[in-house]
């Protein structure tokens, strides 16, 4: 290698501070809520590049134990660690990433990678994977171009090198976009419910006040009250007026095995 002396005293300089920081800091436990409410405003989200405060080191502490519900999210996730504090945003938010004074002056960029080379800190250069331009120094904004709906992986390098990966320094983004309204000019979840996501889950989605049915609210869901008794099939007649709004029960028939209606009790 050609490195100057004084590039050898800053990366030694670097390692040092890195490693003895990284040993003190593994206990972290990323906390957030289970659930976030769909924001009208995009937001600016800012991340923290910093294995002395951000990583964590395994499911529990990475997730604080909450992320059960979320199948798809499970899948997909990696579970390589350290990394740091998973992100989870809405569509359109604007993220931020800023980075300690002492990585600054190594020389940083961030590169947009697969999964697997997430997991394996397989940095190489890949062309126009850099999220910036130059190395980073000060806040930058991560292009929305980088953010599309899904979960996306990004590793810190210097100079295409892994270490920086393999000491935490990177992490994953989940954008979510919402499934709360069937048409933009209208309100969200019809002003009957609140339009939410859970950690992990891919999308916002409307959770209903009763009597209102998924996935808009628009509709009264007379079933919702569970009006059949004796293990009929309740089925809802939607209507958008109240007083239109009905059910049937449907009963299993002892003669052809088929469901008919029942009476409504
Ligand atoms: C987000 O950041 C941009 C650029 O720094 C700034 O102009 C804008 O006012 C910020 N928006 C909010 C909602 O904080
Ligand atoms: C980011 O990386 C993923 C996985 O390699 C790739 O599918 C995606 O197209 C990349 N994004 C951009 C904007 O190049
Ligand atoms: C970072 O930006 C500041 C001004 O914004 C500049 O003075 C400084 O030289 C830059 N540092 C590097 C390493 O480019």
């Amino acid at each position: 290698m050609n490195m100057t002396t004084a590039e050898k005293t800053n990366v030694l300089k670097l390692l040092v501070l890195l490693f003895s920081h990284f040993i003190v800091s593994s206990q972290l436990i990323c906390h957030r809520p289970r659930y976030h409410d769909w924001h009208p405003q995009p937001r600016n989200i800012t991340l923290r590049l910093s294995v002395m405060e951000n990583t964590c080191k395994n499911v529990n502490h990475c997730w604080n134990g909450i992320l059960e519900s979320a199948q798809e999210y499970w899948m997909d996730q990696s579970y390589a660690f350290p990394q740091l504090c998973p992100v989870e945003v809405q569509l359109g938010d604007a993220l931020f990433a800023f980075t300690d004074p002492i990585l600054e002056q190594y020389g940083i960029n961030l590169i947009n990678v697969s999964k697997e080379d997430f997991d394996s800190c397989f940095t190489e250069q890949v062309e126009n994977q850099n999220l910036f331009a130059s190395c980073m120094n000060g806040s930058m904004q991560v292009a929305s171009k980088w953010l599309p709906p899904g979960i996306h992986y990004f590793t810190a390098t210097h100079k295409g090198s892994s270490h920086l990966c393999q000491l935490g320094l990177r992490f994953s983004v989940l954008v979510k976009e919402q499934h709360c309204q069937s048409s933009p000019h209208l309100r969200l979840c019809s002003g009957k419910g609140v339009c939410r996501a859970k950690i992990g889950q891919f999308a916002y989605g409307c959770q209903c006040h009763k009597p209102y049915s998924e996935p808009y609210c628009e509709a009264l869901d007379m079933c919702s009250e569970g009006p059949c008794l004796n293990g009929a099939i309740c089925i809802s007649i939607h209507s958008a007026q109240p007083s239109q709004a009905s059910y049937q029960c449907l009963c299993p028939s002892v003669f052809t095995g088929k469901y008919i209606i029942c009476l409504i009790f």
